[in-house]
């Protein structure tokens, strides 16, 4: 059996949490690689609408397990919160959810460095979700982190020499906390940590493993999305992990040869959230639209998502590095009413034409160059079958597939669990 991967194409909340909730019941475990509460990954079925953020979008299901891997970054607090909600709307995540020793811990002290870091920055802040994400990630590759097994053993003497680390860093950074307001912080931090320990830790690398022998299958769950990855993304505009298909293997210890189907998701348009380049985005009234349309605010922190048209060359450039095998496209319902759709195929810059996704997309370095196609003008959002797609739509679906030599597997036209249709392969 093999391990099959989804993951974003574009700059995050391209509907994950949505897909990895419908492709579950094929699966026999849910995973997480990478990331932490900076993910929102929303999920709405039978009149109820969920948001899910440390915790895999596969626990709705008929109980296939879900595992938070080494490459996940947690805070005890906003898991206790997470977990605690879903346990009081009937979901027993105490039998579906397992968490990796390896995943590192995301402390007070974290969320105060990132708004420092932030702060700091100024007008070239990147816009982070202030998570702790960032600082979190930092301890992790320089290796003074905590893992969740850190817990298990000696815990108080490595935490109490992380929180001396973060507190001589803010002070430089003119931002030390107030000592009884860290304190309070402090303390709701390690009950969460008691409550996180009443969970399966597992040793997932080996979980994983032993369930690949047994001939089970299991899906991974990307965050982010490619043009967030701290490589490949729109650096330093970026998230501090690998949210690329490879992420999958470090953050779960799945060797490569394990990687099956590689499903790419991508809205029909575009939208980011948070500072950085953006080639395609629209400041103008078509930009308004798409986001009241598409509903565009963060699922997590509420923030305005800039929007524009599909980017064909970024689009490309996310299906090479993850080696994507089956695109799934969402939120094609919200152009139902356009005249007119716009795709991006290439880029101008300094009177070049230029197809190769670049070093740098600087908007004001970047004029893309568009292809316009006829909107569909139909109400597809009841749709059950790709026979009843529009004539419109269906060339759309087949003008994307050629320009992206990938098929669309997928189509989502609403944010339920049923308005999701397959196509024919
Ligand atoms: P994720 O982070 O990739 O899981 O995506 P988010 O949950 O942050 O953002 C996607 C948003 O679009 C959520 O509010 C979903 O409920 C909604 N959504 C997902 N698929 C569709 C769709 O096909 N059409 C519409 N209109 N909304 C969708
Ligand atoms: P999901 O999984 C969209 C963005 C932030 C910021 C940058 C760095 O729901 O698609 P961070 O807090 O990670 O240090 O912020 O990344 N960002 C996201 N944007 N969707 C997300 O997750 C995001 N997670 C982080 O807005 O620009
Ligand atoms: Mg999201």
């Amino acid at each position: 059996m093999k391990v099959d991967v989804l993951l974003g194409l574009q700059w995050g909340d391209e509907g994950k949490g949505k897909v990895v909730d419908v492709l579950t019941p094929r699966y026999d475990a849910v995973a997480r690689f990478q990331g932490g509460p900076n993910a929102g990954h929303t999920l709405e079925f039978e009149g109820k609408k969920y948001v899910l953020r440390s915790i895999p979008s596969g626990i709705f299901q008929n109980g296939q397990t879900n595992i938070i891997g080494n490459g996940v970054v947690l805070d005890p607090v906003l898991f206790r919160e997470e977990a605690e909600a879903l346990e009081a709307s009937g979901v027993d995540l105490r039998k579906v959810l397992k968490i990796s020793k390896k995943a590192h811990l995301i402390m007070p002290t974290h969320r105060l460095l990132d708004a420092a870091n932030e702060k700091a920055k100024g007008a070239s802040k990147i816009g982070t979700t202030g998570k702790g994400i960032g600082p979190t990630y930092t301890d992790k590759i320089s290796r003074n982190g905590l893992r969740l097994g850190d817990t298990l053993h000696d815990f108080d003497r490595k935490y109490a020499a992380a929180k001396a680390r973060h507190l001589s860093r803010l002070t430089m950074l003119d931002a030390a906390p107030d000592a009884a307001a860290l304190a309070a912080l402090e303390q709701k931090w390690m009950d969460a940590i008691e409550y996180i320990k009443s969970y399966e830790l597992i040793d997932s690398e080996h979980v994983i493993n032993t369930m690949l022998r047994e001939g089970k299958s299991i899906l991974c769950e990307g965050a982010q999305g490619t043009l967030l990855d701290v490589d490949f993304g729109s650096y330093p505009f970026v998230t501090s992990s690998n949210t690329v298909c490879a992420g999958a293997c470090t953050g779960l210890g799945i060797a490569p040869n394990k990687i099956g189907e590689v499903f790419g998701i991508f809205k029909a348009y575009c939208t980011r959230v948070g500072s950085g380049p953006f080639p395609t985005e629209l400041h103008d009234e078509t930009g308004a639209r798409i986001r009241d349309l598409g509903h565009e605010y963060g699922a997590v922190t509420g923030r305005e998502r800039r929007c524009g048209w599909i980017d064909l060359v970024a689009l490309k450039y996310a299906i090479m590095i993850n080696g994507v095998t089956q695109l799934i496209m969402m939120k094609s319902d919200v152009l139902d009413d356009f005249d007119e759709i716009k795709a991006c195929v290439a880029y101008e810059i300094n009177g070049e034409r230029i197809e190769q996704f670049p070093f740098s997309v600087e908007e004001d370095e970047i004029t893309p160059v568009y292809v316009t196609l006829p909107g569909w003008k139909t109400d597809m959002t009841r749709m059950q079958s790709e026979s009843e797609f529009p004539k419109n739509f269906k060339d759309y679906i087949d003008f994307l597939e050629k320009e992206l030599e990938t098929p669309i597997t997928i189509v989502s036209i609403g944010p339920d669990r049923s308005q999701t249709i397959e196509r024919k392969k």
